[in-house]
């Protein structure tokens, strides 16, 4: 049987420290519904994490908007149980504020991120952000506002490393003004690349790309996802082959499946043992419009 690692997947180098297993873990499905409220079960939301800390994944990104604050508190649970805790990178975010299911608000106050960083640092128990995005630009602050304050708070030792959230090569280009700009996330998948300039701007920078909904919320999966003929041909689930795509993609993506099932995250760790031709690779490129 072949090995069941996030480690085959390869590493992405964000520092001397850190050089992380691609493959990572997304944790806003440890919510209610509508990302919203705990998780129907807690005890089950620390054991994915704990599970998935088995499985050789050491980069979780996560946000005090999930719940708010639940998935933070499952994620902190579940790695207090890691054996090799020094070794696992956070990403998390700020930016956004949440006013019930499925809402989400915009807001970039400078002194609001801040309390949003030492708030999650408190929820997460750490006493530094590895990687701290932000969530999205909010238009009512200038990005010089928003991108120096985490500047600030960077030239503190709060946070190692500035990414943003949802934005284009302009408004990388204008917030590498201000701070140095280490990861972008944005909305990506093989069904969905309108953002390939992204992930290439930032491979030219030496910047990781996390790709959010890299299964398309699950639409990737199961027998109905137009990726079941080509994962019948390599033997693998639909949510393998939307990942490989993925690895394949470019060597700064890495990738943050969400799941609430340990089958489900046992399925997408596997996805690093797979490896796409050219040419199949090609074809699944033109899923996307
Ligand atoms: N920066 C941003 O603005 C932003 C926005 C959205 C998300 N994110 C990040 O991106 C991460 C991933 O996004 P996501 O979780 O919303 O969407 P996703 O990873 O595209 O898909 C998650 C969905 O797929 C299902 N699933 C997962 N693995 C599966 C498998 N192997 N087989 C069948 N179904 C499977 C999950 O259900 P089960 O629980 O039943 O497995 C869930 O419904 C989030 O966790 C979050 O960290 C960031």
């Amino acid at each position: 049987m072949t090995d069941l690692n996030a480690a085959n997947s390869g590493t992405y180098e964000f520092d001397n420290h850190f050089k992380i297993n691609r493959l990572g873990y997304g944790t806003m499905q440890l919510t209610g519904s509508g990302t919203w409220g705990p998780y129907k079960d807690p005890k089950q939301a620390e054991a994915v994490v704990v599970r998935a800390t088995e499985l050789g994944i050491n980069f979780f990104d996560t946000a005090d908007s999930y719940g708010p604050w639940f998935a933070d508190r499952y994620l902190a649970a579940g790695l207090r149980k890691a054996a090799n805790r020094d070794q696992i990178f956070i990403s998390d975010k700020v930016g956004q504020t949440r006013q019930g299911p499925g809402i989400w608000t915009p807001h970039g106050e400078p002194n609001y991120l801040r309390q949003q960083v030492e708030v999650s640092m408190m929820t997460l128990g750490i006493d530094h952000e590895d990687l701290l995005f932000l969530h999205r630009i909010d238009s009512h602050f200038s990005v010089a506002d928003q991108v120096g304050e985490l500047k600030k708070m960077q030239d503190e030792g709060k946070i190692k490393h500035i990414g943003l959230s949802q934005v284009t090569v302009d408004q990388i280009r204008e917030a590498q003004k201000y701070a140095q700009i280490d990861a972008v996330e944005n909305l990506y998948n093989v069904a969905n690349h309108q953002d390939d300039d992204v992930v290439d701007y930032a491979e030219s920078q030496h910047m990781a790309f996390v790709p959010w909904f890299p299964l398309n919320t699950g639409k990737l999966t199961g027998g109905d996802s137009p990726l079941s003929a080509i994962a019948k041909k390599y033997g693998v689930s639909e949510a393998q082959i939307a990942l490989a795509w993925l690895l394949k993609r470019s060597p700064n993506i890495l990738p943050i499946p969400g799941t609430s099932s340990i089958q489900h995250l046992e399925d997408n760790v596997a996805a690093a043992n797979v490896k796409l031709s050219d040419n199949d690779f090609e074809k699944l490129s033109h899923l996307s419009n």
